[in-house]
């Protein structure tokens, strides 16, 4: 539905980064910024959690995570939402041979949103397609599906882009340089799915041979005319860069230990590096990092991973605002 007031496409669920428009990213970007400000008083940080306090989320999250689920718990205590939660599923009636289906129907009757984490592709997107048919249809966030899409990742991602070139005339028509695991890395086929909304953004795919892009998103980029470049030449293509976005092995998904095999050694960002990237090139990884970026980079002003981080935080408040429509509140005075 096209809200009247605010002019964008308001989602009802966010499963997978090809729902959103340019549009939308434009408001979202101007709505966290806008909620950033709240944060520097007490008043401002009270009239956010007046927004939703009357609302309880819940947080299913049967994969492991870090930041994503604090992130999202801290977004919802700070427009005062109540959050249960699920971390492993031997604590919950599935371990009784509940289906999940029924296990998320449950949730469903005792909350006003859903945050969901699995191993298990397009899940998010079946429970929402159910949920839908119940006289409880609550919005379902995807938190991270399998191997497939992490949506909000992309949202934080590309509101860290958005900030780091606000001076240097946007993310369109810049190299953003993507390094790792990008066969199964999902934070990678997500943000490049948002990219393709940027024109003249081109993309940059280095990586060992063995972790290459899937034929999916190859596909996709051409049929939105994306210019990207797929090479193992790590050094050409970093020092190439406006942006690296670099990612860790995704050795969870391997069948048996296939990783171990690769030699990913010359895909490691390391202190040397810096004198051969540009000046404005911005450093991201969505975390947890390993060896793939070497912690002596931290204190380098083009090492923007921990003010990502902090930004997943604000970018989860603004989608909950949005998701639960009182976004004009906090956008109005402002329009
Ligand atoms: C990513 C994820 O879980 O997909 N991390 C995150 O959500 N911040 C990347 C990763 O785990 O490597």
């Amino acid at each position: 539905m096209r809200n009247k007031h605010l002019n964008i496409v308001r989602p009802k669920h966010i499963l997978s980064a090809s729902q959103f428009d340019r549009p939308f990213l434009d408001y979202f970007n101007q709505l966290t910024t806008t909620i950033r400000r709240f944060d520097k008083t007490k008043e401002g940080l009270m009239y956010l959690q007046s927004l939703l306090c009357h609302k309880r989320a819940m947080l299913y999250f049967t994969q492991p995570s870090t930041r994503t689920f604090l992130s999202f718990q801290s977004a919802s205590q700070i427009v005062g939402m109540k959050t249960s939660e699920i971390r492993d599923t031997s604590t919950s009636s599935e371990r009784k041979g509940e289906t999940i289906d029924d296990s998320l129907r449950t949730f469903s009757s005792y909350v006003d949103i859903i945050i969901m984490r699995s191993p298990v592709r397009g899940l998010c997107d079946h429970i929402a397609s159910i949920l839908d048919q119940t006289d409880r249809p609550v919005p379902i966030i995807n938190a991270g599906s399998g191997p497939d899409e992490h949506p909000t990742q992309a949202l934080l991602d590309i509101y860290t882009l958005d900030r780091s070139f606000k001076n240097i005339g946007g993310i369109e028509g810049k190299t953003i340089c993507m390094v790792g695991d990008l066969k199964r890395g999902r934070t990678v086929r997500s943000l490049s799915r948002l990219l393709t909304l940027y024109p003249g953004t081109k993309i940059l795919f280095a990586s060992p041979e063995a972790f290459k892009i899937e034929d999916d998103l190859r596909t996709m980029l051409r049929t939105k005319k994306v210019e990207f470049i797929e090479t193992t030449e790590f050094k050409d293509a970093i020092a190439s860069a406006d942006a690296i976005y670099m990612t860790r092995i995704q050795d969870e998904y391997d069948v048996s230990g296939e990783s171990k095999a690769v030699d990913y050694s010359n895909f490691c960002l390391k202190e040397s590096h810096l004198k051969i990237l540009k000046d404005h090139c911005v450093i991201m990884h969505p975390l947890p990092r390993r060896d793939e970026l070497d912690s002596k980079i931290d204190n380098d002003p083009r090492a923007k991973y921990w003010r990502q981080e902090r930004n997943g935080m604000w970018t989860r408040v603004a989608l909950m605002t949005v998701l639960m429509d009182v976004d004009r509140n906090i956008m109005l005075p402002e329009l």
